[in-house]
């Protein structure tokens, strides 16, 4: 049998988030049709950006994930202790925060930029970047 498909191999959580150790930099695990799944180490502040075209979805595997949000309605502050998951809504500024070394996995369209399609000045510590592969 002749055949094309991709060779799909189950990919270990712990060992992907074991394999670097840089802040605010994600790591694709696999995709999903056209989603990457990215898993990412923070702390401290990410920079307040908005994502027009495309929700963000976050689930906090260890730690615990602050997202700060501006709504029509005022700006708040979600906390996601570990466990949790939050969908921040296309076209909603927010900024992550992390208050003690978090690890996060996020869900969103490849090619989604770290910081969004607006974004204020990004400070030297996040990572504008779309996703790296895993080592
Ligand atoms: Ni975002």
């Amino acid at each position: 049998m002749t055949s094309t498909e991709p060779v799909s191999l189950p990919v270990s959580v712990p060992v992907a988030l074991g394999s670097f150790s840089e802040l605010w930099s994600p790591r694709i695990l696999t995709t999903v049709n056209d989603y990457d799944v990215r898993v990412a180490k923070v702390e401290g502040e990410h920079v307040w950006h908005v994502h027009e075209g495309t929700d963000e979805f976050f689930l906090v595997l260890d730690g615990e994930l602050h997202i700060a949000l501006r709504e029509s309605a005022g700006e708040r502050t979600v906390v996601l202790p570990k466990g949790s998951a939050f969908t921040v809504p296309r076209g909603v500024e927010h900024r992550p925060y992390a208050p003690v070394r978090t690890e996060i996995l996020l869900l969103e369209p490849s090619g989604t930029l770290t910081v969004g399609d607006r974004h204020d000045d990004v400070p030297g510590h996040v990572d504008v970047t779309t996703g790296h592969a895993l080592a």
